[in-house]
């Protein structure tokens, strides 16, 4: 199955536009520290808590943990709104988080700085094309990763995140059950490999992922042969391989905790970074190479649509008519119940899909 291989070149190239055309905020202390404050007083006043995910800029992240917000992976995002008592979720992040908020928490109000942020896996799998694709393999279990559209996820038996991924996969396979996997062709090639299970994989990426290079990070291991290296499944199979943990966002930062290196190669959007040196403080990260030779994507590791998410755009976030989620209460209905049923599979499995790490 492909489909996505066009749609990811015009992601690639819609990317490439907003980052050649993206001004710079460069913001003077005092102009942050006014920011920070207007951010807060609105919080406070409009019964509001900021959540942010481990991608958005250093001082988002500071600000939702000043604020008694959260800063985690994409489920606990969700389950931290659904537990605090908030009326509104102000969440800094991508589309499909503010959506999944809105559909574990159909009664709170969730408001996004922009709803232009979006991932490159949502975009890559639109409904109608994977349904057709679904509709064509009737014998197969649908499984469905977070960073997808309301409507893909009303599609799915399952919703995972990278956290769950495998033992999801691992579960079904001991059922004997055969898997469709959408979006991402990287995780789901990973998590095929590692589970041993049937899978039909739909041809999506992450175009941040995507674009780590096993030869610059092999390069960077002679220069530091110390380093562990720490990778996100949604990376080429070939930086997989020269990992020494393969694990979510959340994953990522406990590894980092617990192994006994100094010393850390990171293969993940550098966001991370803030919260790896929050809990590690006596360690060195130094992030994975992007961009090898004949890359079209200049990322350098950071999602252009993480980096909307900008205090400037936070501080309006109560004033604008154009940045809440709305998700229509039936098709929300129906994809509660794959979401819900990660949920009920994580708490059996305890697995922690936790993030605040
Ligand atoms: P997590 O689910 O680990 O937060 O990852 C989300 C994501 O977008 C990874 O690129
Ligand atoms: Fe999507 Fe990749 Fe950005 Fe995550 S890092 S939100 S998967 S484009």
């Amino acid at each position: 199955m492909s489909i996505a291989s066009d749609k990811l070149e015009i992601i690639r190239q819609q990317v490439q536009y907003h980052l050649d055309h993206a001004e710079q905020s460069r913001l003077t202390p005092d102009q942050e520290a006014a920011l920070k404050q207007q951010i807060t007083d609105r919080l406070e006043s409009e019964n509001a808590v900021l959540i942010a995910h481990y991608y958005t800029a250093p001082e988002i992240q500071a600000l939702a943990e000043e604020t008694g917000g959260c800063v985690s992976d994409s489920l606990e995002m969700a389950r931290f709104g659904h537990d605090h008592s908030a009326e509104t979720l102000v969440v800094a992040g991508v589309k499909f988080m503010g959506e999944t908020a809105k559909i574990l928490n159909p009664e709170k109000r969730v408001l996004m700085p922009t709803l232009e942020a979006t991932c490159s896996l949502d975009l890559g799998c639109p409904v109608e094309e994977f349904s057709a694709f679904c509709d064509a393999h009737p014998d197969r279990e649908v499984v469905v990763y977070a960073n997808t559209s309301a409507a893909v996820k009303a599609r799915a038996d399952w919703v995972v995140t990278s956290s769950i991924a495998l033992d999801v996969a691992e579960h079904l396979a001991e059922e004997g059950k055969k898997i469709i996997w959408a979006p991402d062709r990287h995780l789901g090639d990973y998590v095929r490999r590692q589970s041993g299970a049937d899978i039909l994989i739909w041809d999506g990426a992450c175009i941040v992922h995507e674009e780590f290079k096993a030869r610059g990070i092999a390069d960077l291991k002679r220069v530091y042969p110390d380093a562990a290296v720490l990778v996100h499944p949604e990376s080429p199979a070939s930086v997989l391989e020269l990992a020494d943990r393969v694990g979510s966002t959340t994953q990522i930062i406990r590894a980092a905790c617990e192994m006994d290196n100094r010393r850390f190669i990171v293969a993940t959007d550098q966001g991370i970074f803030y919260k790896l040196q929050q809990q590690a403080p006596d360690k060195e990260f130094i992030i994975a190479p992007t961009a090898g030779e004949g890359a079209t994507c200049r990322s350098c590791a950071n999602c252009p649509w993480m980096a909307m998410n900008e205090l400037e755009t936070l501080a309006g976030v109560f004033d604008r008519s154009d940045n809440e989620i709305f998700v229509d209460p039936e098709l929300g209905a129906r994809a509660t119940v794959p979401l819900q049923r990660m949920l009920d599979f994580a708490a059996r499995l305890n697995v922690t899909v936790k993030g605040n790490a």
